[in-house]
């Protein structure tokens, strides 16, 4: 039986994210068959509900001031990027552009309601205090978390 048939690969864009996606990569080995591509968008919890697909909204995206509006198109495509890297791979890929005012909650009720075998995230992400074990999502993903979660360290 596959070991890891569904996915979910969580990134913020930073260096360790994008490292992080060679090991999704690599679970093509794994039995991997789908993927969830997930960014969480906090910057605008305070204007929009929680758990908003915002690609799937165009016209709640195109009421927002301009400068949120030109933020989200950038996150869209290089969303966008991630996905089309992964589908050469030959694996189904879905991606959530999704509003949550708690990340690492908006990404476990994800892997439940999706029946996810493995979430794969970075141990850090664009915060500066590397000196930490973990980011906060990272950690905050570990324990909350009833499935796998592959866990992505950089030291160099
Ligand atoms: N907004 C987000 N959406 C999706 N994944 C995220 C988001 N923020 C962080 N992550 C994931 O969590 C990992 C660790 O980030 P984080 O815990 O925020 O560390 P830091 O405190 O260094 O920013 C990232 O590499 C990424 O995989
Ligand atoms: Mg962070």
């Amino acid at each position: 039986m596959p070991l890891f048939k569904k996915v979910i690969y969580s990134t913020d864009f930073s260096p360790l994210a994008g490292y992080a996606l060679q090991f999704v990569k690599k679970l093509k080995n794994a039995g991997m068959e789908s993927v969830i591509v997930v960014h969480v968008v906090n910057e605008l919890s305070v204007t929009l509900p929680n758990g908003l697909d915002l690609r799937e909204n165009k016209t709640t995206v195109e009421a927002l001031e301009s400068a949120d509006r030109e933020y989200l198109y950038s996150v869209f495509e290089r969303a966008e990027a991630i996905k089309e890297k992964i589908e050469e791979l030959g694996v189904d890929v879905v991606l959530k552009v999704i509003t949550g005012s708690n990340t690492a909650e908006t990404i476990v009720d994800m892997a439940e309601a999706e029946r996810i075998d493995v979430i794969v995230i970075g141990a850090h992400g664009k915060g500066f205090l590397k000196e930490l074990i973990l980011g906060s999502v990272s950690l905050d993903v570990v324990r909350k978390a009833k499935c796998p979660v592959l866990l992505i360290k950089k030291t160099d």
